[in-house]
């Protein structure tokens, strides 16, 4: 019987140097592993791993970049901009699968990028590139190459609103590892989430910024997304949500004005629209918050999303404060989930929470009593504890 060596997990990693790109892939790219880096078209995916694949052919290794996309003129004068590049970072045109893996196995790199699995085909399927069927063939053909090999492959892999269906969500299963890479079109955050990882966490998640040459890691994510708070407050407060295992302090944002439609308006940017609406349906029935005259827009800055319940309690604190024209402590943060008869629900990850709220000079935190009931936690932050809404909103404004 044969056994395979089991390799030490380190070994078999190698970082590529861009830290926030490292942290999500659990280390580094793990040898003769297959992932697919998802997000819309123009989100940042081929900059993003034509900086990595920079980064590891200057380590000394060869790298072979296949664009189906753009010319290798139009790639090369990418990184030229990127202040990329190298010797041994080849870029490959090329649909054609075999002939990109024939050259793969003559330059037997470090890592092989294919951008993307929609513009490649493979003989043995009839269909048009892009198809499922030569989707799905492909990504296969790559598994094989990439254990046979030992070589990493790297799929790009766009997301479109009405192709979803036929798009990488249909490779998942099949790669080993999956990230999304995400942003709101309008701002220069991008986040980059792993979904599934064969090798590691599916808990990190990575900060980028985009600058005129390239994404940036932010290493400091809290302190970017605060950095530009208005100082008197109003209708803004901030939370310290999670990002899969990762705190980070965000701005929730809410103003209100009078609505000069027949039914007064929510917009929810980057927030959910149903705790939203479920948000003012408490106010205004818990609380007596005349709030059927008013259009709201609640937005969280920096073009993030935050989907998670704990928010509730900022959302509501930002309305209220818009709505009264009441100042929220700039010194301190809020979380906490609603419920429907405007009691405070507990939230997890308590103390992460309040450590990263600490570490960036907050003083104060509101907070759902019912987190202190099995003790306190250890914190330098005054806690102000609340069982309803009413009462949160009672501590929470100026
Ligand atoms: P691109 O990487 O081509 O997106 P995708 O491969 O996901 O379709 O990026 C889209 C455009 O944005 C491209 O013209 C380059 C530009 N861009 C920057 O100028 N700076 C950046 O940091 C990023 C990510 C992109
Ligand atoms: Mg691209």
């Amino acid at each position: 019987m044969e056994m395979a060596a089991l390799v030490d997990e380190d070994e078999a990693r190698r970082p590529t140097g861009i830290g926030e790109f490292d942290r999500v892939l659990g280390g580094g790219v793990v040898a003769d592993s297959l992932a697919l880096i998802g997000g819309d078209p123009g989100i940042g995916k081929s900059t993003l791993l034509l900086q990595a694949a920079s980064r590891l052919a200057e380590s000394g290794r060869s790298v072979l970049y296949v664009s189906g996309e753009e010319s290798a003129r139009q790639v090369k004068m990418r990184s030229t901009r990127l202040g990329i590049g190298g010797e041994r970072l080849f870029v490959l045109t090329e649909t054609n699968l075999s002939a990109a893996l024939a050259q793969a196995e003559a330059l037997s790199p470090a890592l092989v990028v294919i951008d993307s699995i929609q513009t490649v085909y493979s003989e043995s399927a009839e269909q048009a590139p892009g198809s499922i069927v030569q989707l799905r063939q492909c990504t296969m053909e790559l598994m094989r190459w990439a254990k046979g090999s030992g070589v990493p492959v790297f799929l790009v892999g766009h997301v479109t609103k009405d192709g979803e269906i036929a798009g990488p969500r249909l490779l998942e299963h099949i790669v080993d590892v999956v990230l999304y890479l995400e942003g709101e079109r309008f701002s220069n955050y991008r986040l980059l989430r792993s979904v599934k990882n064969r090798f590691g966490s599916v808990d990190e998640i990575g900060v980028f910024e985009m600058t005129g040459d390239g994404l940036r890691g932010v290493e400091n994510p809290s302190e970017a997304f605060i950095s530009e708070r208005a100082r008197d407050g109003i209708g803004s407060v901030v939370i310290p949500t999670l990002e899969g295992s990762r705190p980070m302090l965000v701005e929730v944002q809410a103003l209100t004005s009078p609505t000069v439609t027949p039914a007064p308006r929510r917009t929810a940017n980057g927030l959910d629209i149903n705790r939203l609406l479920l948000v003012s349906a408490v106010l205004s029935r818990r609380l007596g918050e005349s709030l059927a005259q008013q259009d709201i827009i609640a937005s969280v800055v920096g073009g993030l999303r935050v989907a998670e319940p704990p928010a509730d309690l900022a959302l509501a604190l930002a309305i209220v404060s818009s709505q009264k024209d009441r100042a929220v402590g700039g010194d301190m943060v809020a979380f906490g989930e609603i419920g429907l008869s405007g009691e405070l629900r507990s939230v997890g990850h308590l103390e992460r929470r309040l450590n990263e709220a600490e570490r960036l000079g907050f003083k104060r935190c509101l907070l759902p009593e019912a987190n202190l009931r099995r003790g306190r936690p250890k914190t330098s932050l005054e806690l102000l504890p609340a069982a309803t809404l009413r009462e949160a909103i009672g501590k929470g404004l100026q």
